[in-house]
């Protein structure tokens, strides 16, 4: 049942999910329409914006760049190019690996869709599995100093085990020994030290050796201190030897060594010496540089250990990071300064420094603690030099709080807790090609996420059949864009006169959008001008260029004379602030751009109205010309002028229910009639003013004998109230004269002490002793 799932999970794909939508970039406006509009051949219409198609119907002779929705009305579906209208992300989340239960990194496969410029996050999350592979290489320098701990190394036997059964039941060991290069003035050479480099000391040990690969990658720890058992002592000369050499060729040989690509791996140094580095080697003739071959053979010997030199320490930090291997130095006391020292500067995140006891007692310690600082970090990076134009950026919740850092590593996590990262991806430039292939890398373990990244910018216009040779052009969905300098259909014709090209070098767009490339010229739409169209003309605020006042040239207007401003909209003259008279605004503004500015409280065209109380304003021009129409209220004519204060005035009678925006009313009694006289005043063509009269209207005033009757009510009510205001005024004041009377008497007839709220402010105390 088991492995009829893994099966089925091999073949399928388990789960694909959609998520992270570019966000808002669904709903397709009018600002859209235009800018899809504006585009004039395929590749530029589907790179303008996701919401735009294009048509490649040949005989469609609508906007072929348009919305979706405009377009499948009006194209044969067969013929258009839909764009990938959302930049989106899909997880394939199966993995063809044999044990998915192993997997610290998910998802490990994404496409993702991009567009230039619209960046999209991609999330995934580490989380350190508990029974991950664990490959531990134990390097052991083998020098007579270190005697002591190759004796207590000996002893751990099942200890080790255990101790790793804590970290990982699935462990590997290796082991391997080092001394230094067998030349002097690293190792004496006569022929006597040569077999027994200890006989000074009255010791025997094992001729020197630079570096010796004893045990492959094992899962026996039988095997492992067997071999440890067997390993004797030898000795070298000089203080430093060749850990780097040794630790180079575990890394470039590992593989052969038995480590297996999906492990974490350690390589675990004990040393109580300095280290060789390149440029040492010189002294014994060595000089070549390995630039990575294994010189290893089958007895795990080093072949050539006097050709090269030793390796840098930049050299290892390359190899440790190429092949995921983090490396543990346990060394005593008085050298360990010395390797914290290179791990803070060169190695920081490669190497982790353990003091080592004298009698190497704590070696176990210093092994899950060096399993433990690593295993508490992670580090993402993204190699983008196959997709130069491609940024990444990573932000990681190292806390698990759901904050991200732009961090692409965290340190210190807890240990087996997940942890969410996400990677920003920003195409910068449209990719030439379809699609490309992202690895993201974490930097201790062999797991990568493989992200395709599809970039939308290019037609493909399948469905095309009848495809155009260009002559001088490319074809673009059957469409010739002609190189510089030629036009027609088929691009065969040669311009003549300007064959600039029609794209800016800081476009993406032939005209820049807002035009159309003819013949490597464009040619603008409206409100656009310059080479490129590059040029954006002022407009007023009804659209119009220099307000029709001017011309346009490199996107600034040129005003003709009586007008300024930048888009010309500003009149010089002045007649729009007067009303009859010379007078500007009223005296009550200021005339700018032929507009009356108007003091506070006053507003209307020439500032004539003035706000009053209670919304009613009052409206001063009205007073030039109440007397105009009074005194001409009986012989109006359609020809009726008058001139009074230099203000020429036209009158005419209108209808009662004339409406008009600037209208004056002459209030008047006549009798007992109140009349209403309403006109209108508007300026004339020529240049004078015209009262519109409207015919009077008049209302009876209240009749006497009414108003009478209201007074006598009213006298009456009024009087009722005062009587019964009076009444009750005299009682009262009869009953405080009675209460002041009574209160007269009782003070009277009172003492102060008498009163129970009173107290005395003398207080007497007499002395008891005086009698
Ligand atoms: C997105 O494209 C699909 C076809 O690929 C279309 O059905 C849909 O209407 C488009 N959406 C928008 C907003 O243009
Ligand atoms: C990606 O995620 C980071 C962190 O949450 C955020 O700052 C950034 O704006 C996101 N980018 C996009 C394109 O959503
Ligand atoms: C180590 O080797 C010695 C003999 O050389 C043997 O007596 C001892 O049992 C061995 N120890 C282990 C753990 O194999
Ligand atoms: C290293 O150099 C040798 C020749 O010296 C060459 O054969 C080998 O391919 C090189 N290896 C790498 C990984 O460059
Ligand atoms: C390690 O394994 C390889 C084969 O994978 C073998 O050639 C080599 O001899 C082994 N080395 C030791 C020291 O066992
Ligand atoms: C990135 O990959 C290219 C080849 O794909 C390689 O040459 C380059 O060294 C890599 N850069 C890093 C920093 O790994
Ligand atoms: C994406 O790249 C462009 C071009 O470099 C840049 O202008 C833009 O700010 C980037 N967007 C983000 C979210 O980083
Ligand atoms: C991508 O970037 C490179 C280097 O920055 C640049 O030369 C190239 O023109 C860019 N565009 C494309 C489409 O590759
Ligand atoms: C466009 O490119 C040309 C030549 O490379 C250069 O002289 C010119 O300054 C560039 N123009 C702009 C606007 O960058
Ligand atoms: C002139 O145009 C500017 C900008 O559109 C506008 O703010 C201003 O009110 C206009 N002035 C006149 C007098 O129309
Ligand atoms: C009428 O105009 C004359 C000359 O233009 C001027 O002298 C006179 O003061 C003006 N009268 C009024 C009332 O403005």
């Amino acid at each position: 049942m088991t492995t009829m799932n893994t099966l089925i999970c091999k073949i399928f794909i388990v789960f694909l999910c959609l998520f992270e939508h570019g966000a808002g970039k669904k709903i397709c406006d009018a600002d859209h329409k235009f800018l899809c509009r504006k585009q004039t051949e395929c590749s530029s219409c589907i790179r303008a914006h996701a919401c735009c198609n294009w048509c490649y119907d040949p005989t469609f002779k609508g906007a072929k760049c348009d919305l979706a929705d405009s377009l499948t009305r009006e194209c044969n579906v067969f013929y258009i190019e839909f764009n990938k209208n959302e930049t989106q992300m899909q997880n394939f989340n199966a993995e063809d690996s044999n044990d998915d239960s192993d997997a610290q990194i998910t998802p490990r496969k994404i496409n993702v869709f991009l567009r230039k410029e619209e960046p999209v996050n991609i999330s995934f999350t580490y989380q350190a599995a508990r029974n991950y592979p664990l490959e531990l290489y134990y390097l052991a320098d083998l020098s007579y100093s270190m005697r002591h701990h190759i004796e207590t190394l000996k002893s751990l036997g099942d200890e080790l085990s255990k101790n790793l059964q804590r970290l990982t039941t699935n462990y590997k060991l290796a082991f391997g020994s080092f001394l230094d290069k067998p030349g002097m003035p690293f190792t004496q050479t006569d022929e006597q030290h040569l077999k027994n480099p200890c006989r000074w000391d009255g010791a025997e040990c094992n001729p020197s050796y630079l570096f010796k690969h004893i045990l492959n990658f094992t899962h026996s720890s039988d095997r492992f201190f067997k071999a440890v058992n067997k390993s004797k002592i030898s000795a070298n000369a000089d203080d430093p030897d060749g850990a780097l050499e040794a630790i180079f060729h575990i890394l470039v040989c590992g593989e052969k060594f038995g480590w297996t690509q999906e492990s974490r791996k350690l390589v675990i140094l004990s040393t109580d010496s300095f280290l060789h580095v390149a440029g040492d080697g010189i002294l014994v003739g060595a000089t070549l540089r390995n630039n990575g071959t294994c010189l290893i053979n089958y007895n795990g010997e080093h072949t050539a250990p006097l050709q090269y030199d030793y390796p840098s320490i930049d050299e290892i930090r390359y190899w440790l990071r190429e092949k995921k291997v983090n490396l543990i130095v346990a060394a005593p006391r008085e050298k360990s300064g010395y390797y914290l020292n290179l791990a803070n500067s060169i190695l920081e995140k490669e190497m982790y420094v353990g003091e080592l006891e004298r009698d190497s007692s704590n070696i176990l310690d210093l092994v899950s603690d060096g399993f433990k600082r690593f295993i508490r970090q992670v580090e993402f990076s993204a190699n983008t030099s196959d997709i130069p134009n491609l940024s990444v950026r990573f932000f990681a919740d190292c806390n698990g709080i759901g904050i991200f850092e732009e961090l692409n590593e965290c340190k210190n996590i807890n240990e087996y807790d997940p942890i969410n990262f996400k990677a920003e991806l920003n195409l910068t430039e449209w990719e030439d090609s379809d699609s490309e292939t992202l690895i993201i890398r974490e930097k201790n373990i062999n797991e990568e996420i493989f992200v395709r990244i599809e970039t939308v910018g290019r037609c493909k216009c399948t469905n095309l059949k009848n495809i155009k040779t260009c002559i001088h052009g490319i074809n673009d969905c059957d469409q010739c864009k002609c190189d510089g300098g030629w036009k027609g259909e088929y691009c065969e014709e040669e311009c003549t006169g300007n064959t600039i090209g029609c794209i800016a070098n800081t476009s993406d767009y032939y005209c820049s959008g807002r035009g159309e490339c003819q013949c490597g010229k464009c040619e603008c739409e409206r409100t656009y001008s310059g080479e490129f169209c590059q040029y954006k003309c002022p407009v007023d605020d009804n659209g119009k260029i220099c307000a029709g006042h001017g011309t346009c040239t490199d996107g600034n207007c040129v005003c003709f004379s009586d007008y300024s401003g930048h888009n010309c909209n500003c009149s010089t003259s002045l007649e729009s602030c007067k009303f009859g008279t010379d007078v500007l605004c009223n005296n009550k503004g200021t005339c700018s751009c032929n507009e009356c500015q108007c003091d506070d409280n006053f507003f209307g065209a020439y500032c004539e109205k003035l706000k009053g109380e209670n919304q009613v304003d009052e409206n001063l021009l009205c007073k030039n010309f109440d007397s105009i129409v009074k005194d001409n209220q009986e012989n109006i004519d359609d020809t009726s002028t008058s001139t009074a204060d230099n203000i020429t005035t036209y009158l005419k009678y209108v209808s009662q229910n004339y409406i008009c925006s600037q209208e004056c009313t002459i209030v008047s009694f006549e009798g007992n009639d109140r009349c209403k006289l309403r006109y209108c005043y508007e300026k004339t063509d020529f240049g004078g003013i015209q009262l519109l009269v409207t015919p009077k209207y008049c209302s009876k005033t209240a009749q006497a004998y009414g108003i009478n009757l209201a007074i006598g009510l009213f006298t009456a009510i009024v009087g009722v109230g005062i009587l019964f205001i009076f009444i009750k005024k005299w009682q009262i004041s009869k009953l405080d004269q009675a209460e002041f009377k009574k209160f007269q008497a009782s003070k009277a007839s009172e003492t102060i002490e008498s009163n129970p709220l009173y107290k005395s402010p003398l207080t007497s105390y007499r002395n008891p002793l005086k009698r």
